[in-house]
């Protein structure tokens, strides 16, 4: 008889072309492959029948964790429904216009309108767009440069990989493309000057933004781009002060704020937005993964109603917007998003990123702070970072060849807790399912302070 494992593996390694994975090792069956097979709140079941915590949320998107039958009841009545209608000209579904609704009542104060995409990256792409029809609408075509930070990340598109600052996604594919800079990470730990105070540095990173645009002319220089906490680039949270102090400059230069909230919108950081929690007036806010925590792809991009009123001036004069996806607002997904916004709700997973996500990030502070190669452990609200290092005292990393994080990652799993190597550097990330628990909490910190320690004595 067929064995069926061996069969789907066979068909993994000849047909499926994976994302963000070593292509040769993969098909020639050297590194593990995993098939995850079901889930259930924050675990996760593969095929060979193990179950582990996803303390990664997927990748930081399954935010209400796995297995809930509101969403999949309402994605499946949706498609019962009417499967799909496009948005263009003015049309729209019921799901979709209500489920614009639940998202700027819950944004920020002075949003407006939100525009539908399917992913990140389609969503910052219509970022880039807005913004240089924006200033075409005002008469300013000169100003169109794009300021974003080493270690952002904002997908891996052609413009949107250009926008992440990691070499990663930069290399061999020619990007990143004019127009868009990248300026000083606001990673406190990584500081060159270790004598800086946090709000010494937050202003070093205010000083180098200033530079930037002064250099290249404020008169070219339209928007900056910032993940209230720094994600994929290490999981960092900004230095005291910093987000006030770069408001400050754009505001100097009449430079548009983005806010990429896609890992951080929808309670990740204990609150809605990390924007309310940081103190961030963005023009434009990018969301997705958590708006329907990933039961069906959907992405959005939130518009002030400042920035609103100059595209209707531009629409005005030149006709319908030349910018539209197929998918755009696509029922079933916007169906998924209004059970996942009700579902955050009702079980009050806002608050509990906030309270879990303290005990959590204190707990793992406890076990792993005080190891002689852990430099940092920091975080905010259901988002945790370890950092390890070779000499504490000299803050010396290791060789990014000794694949240090991938090794902690790797035993951590064998220990039933999935974490996250993170691209750049030895960092081992955490973003559970913000329904995460104090019991499963102590689980993944053992079992991660197991993994470090294991690790460490083989190397
Ligand atoms: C902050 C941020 N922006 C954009 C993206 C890109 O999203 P997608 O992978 O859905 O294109 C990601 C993905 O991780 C992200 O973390």
């Amino acid at each position: 008889m067929l064995d069926r494992s061996n069969e789907l593996a066979a068909w993994d390694r000849d047909h499926f072309f994976h994302p963000s994975t070593p292509m040769g090792t993969h098909a020639r069956g050297e590194s593990p492959a995993r098939v995850i097979t079901g889930g259930e709140g924050v675990r996760i079941r593969d095929s060979a029948g193990k179950v582990s915590i996803d303390a990664f949320a997927g990748l930081y998107c399954v935010n209400v964790g796995y297995g809930r039958t509101e969403i999949s009841d309402a994605i499946a009545e949706q498609a019962r429904q009417l499967a799909y209608y496009h948005a263009y000209a003015g049309h729209g579904t019921e799901v979709s216009i209500r489920l614009a609704k639940m998202i700027i009542d819950r944004a920020p104060d002075g949003m407006s309108r939100v525009y539908f995409g399917l992913g990140g990256s389609d969503a910052n792409e219509t970022n880039i767009k807005l913004i240089w029809y924006y200033n075409n609408v005002l008469g300013r075509p000169e100003k169109k440069k794009i300021i974003s930070r080493w270690r952002g990340y904002h997908g891996s598109g052609v413009m949107t990989g250009s926008l992440t600052g990691l070499e990663l996604f930069h290399n061999a594919f020619d990007l990143p493309r004019a127009p868009i800079l990248h300026t000083e990470a606001p990673y406190y730990f990584r500081r060159e000057d270790r004598s800086m105070s946090e709000e010494q540095f937050s202003q070093h990173c205010a000083d180098k933004l200033e530079e930037m645009i002064l250099a290249e002319g404020p008169d070219t220089v339209a928007a900056f781009i910032g993940e209230p906490v720094l994600g994929t680039g290490g999981i960092v949270p900004p230095p005291m002060g910093y987000w006030q102090k770069i408001q400050a400059v754009l505001k100097k230069y009449d430079v548009l704020l983005v806010a990429d909230e896609v890992v951080t919108g929808f309670g990740r950081l204990g609150t809605m937005f990390g924007s309310d929690h940081y103190g961030m007036t963005p023009d434009l806010i990018t969301i997705a993964k958590g708006l329907t925590s990933a039961y069906a792809p959907l992405s959005g991009v939130i518009v002030a109603e400042g920035m609103w009123k100059v595209l209707v001036q531009g629409s005005d004069r030149m006709g319908a917007l030349g910018h539209g996806w197929t998918y755009s607002a696509h029922p079933i997904c916007a169906a998924a998003g209004v059970a996942n916004l009700e579902l955050i709700d009702t079980l009050g997973l806002v608050e509990n990123a906030g309270t879990v996500g303290a005990y959590f990030r204190k707990q793992l502070a406890e076990a792993l702070g005080g190891h002689a190669h852990v430099g940092d452990v920091r975080g905010d609200g259901m988002l945790a970072a370890v950092e390890f290092v070779e000499d504490k005292p000299d803050r010396r990393f290791f060789d990014a060849s000794r694949k240090v994080g991938p090794q902690i990652a790797s035993a951590l799993a064998e220990r039933g807790v999935i974490g996250r190597a993170m691209p750049q550097g030895d960092i081992l990330g955490f973003a559970p399912p913000l329904c995460l628990t104090r019991e499963d909490a102590d689980i993944i910190v053992k079992a991660a302070a197991d993994a470090v320690e294991s690790t460490f004595k083989q190397l």
